[in-house]
């Protein structure tokens, strides 16, 4: 096992699979709101991948070792959940946060990103719920800012690591970014805390993701008996936001983007 260079034509394809990724979470936005179930979610961006994108949803069945196959084209992972969420029959409502995260495969290649939605607006939002979902959206962007050739997958996992336990945050261990393809999850690990110069060193042609699941309490997971959802172990609130990213010659490019795609977070220093 070894970490995958894209060719350039690799690349072109990991662009248009990005984009159509990307573009399943703008038009499932206006659907996220109070009173919606996560299982309509699911079945709305389904039937948008398979009849206008012609993109498969890759969790659907998919079957890690050790793992039941998962059942549903999305994940939904509300409140304390942390990732992995099975789209179900409850409804959100006004005030839940939801993390959706949409991974697709067009013409072989996958895309894998994620967005934080607060059910019923900002103003639905607990300061805390909003403070959370922005503190672990920058923590992505400062993760992503380091990219560039020569640079160590530590150096992401520092700047993360720093700046959600600077907000009180903790970083979850057990899961993490992954390169990314032809295969759903390949090498390397992107794991979202560490040390500075130290890990893998990025090389032009690299793609993976950076996907920092920030918890406002402790860092403990559990998982629940439907053997896929995984939940903070004291309950606390969970955020999480995904890119799928390039290393580019001098730096990186954000593969996962479209038209509704957040600004960036790009502070100054970073
Ligand atoms: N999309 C998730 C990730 O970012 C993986 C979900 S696996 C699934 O890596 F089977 F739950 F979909
Ligand atoms: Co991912
Ligand atoms: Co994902």
């Amino acid at each position: 096992m070894s970490i995958v260079i894209k060719t350039p034509e690799d690349i072109e394809k990991m662009r248009v699979a990005g984009r159509l990724a990307s573009e399943v979470l703008d038009y499932i936005t206006p659907h996220v709101q109070p009173g919606v179930t996560t299982e309509e979610l699911d079945r709305l961006c389904h039937e948008y991948m398979v009849k206008e994108q012609g993109s498969i949803p890759a969790p659907l069945n998919y079957q890690p070792p050790g793992y039941t196959p998962y059942p549903k084209a999305i994940c939904t992972s509300v409140n304390h959940v942390v990732c992995h969420g099975i789209p179900g029959p409850k409804p959100l409502k006004r005030g839940d946060s939801v993390n959706l995260d949409i991974t697709i495969i067009k013409d072989g290649y996958h895309g894998d990103n994620s967005r934080m939605f607060l059910v019923g607006g900002e103003a639905a939002a607990t300061i805390q719920s909003r403070r959370l979902a922005q503190i672990t959206y920058e923590c992505m962007w400062l993760g992503i800012a380091k990219v560039r050739p020569g640079a160590r997958l530590g150096d992401i996992g520092h700047v993360i690591q720093r700046h959600a336990e600077n907000a009180g945050y903790s970083v979850v261990r057990e899961f993490c970014g992954h390169g990314i393809g032809k295969k759903f999850h390949e090498e390397p690990q992107v794991v979202h805390y560490g040390r500075p110069g130290t890990g893998v060193e990025l090389r032009e042609g690299m793609i993976f993701t950076i996907e920092p699941m920030i918890n406002a309490g402790k860092a403990a997971i559990s998982e629940l008996p439907d053997g896929w959802t995984i939940i903070t172990k004291d309950r606390s609130l969970s955020a999480q936001w995904e890119h799928t990213v390039l290393v580019t010659a001098d730096g990186y490019e954000v593969l996962t983007v479209s038209a509704g795609s957040p600004a960036p977070y790009l502070p100054a220093q970073a």
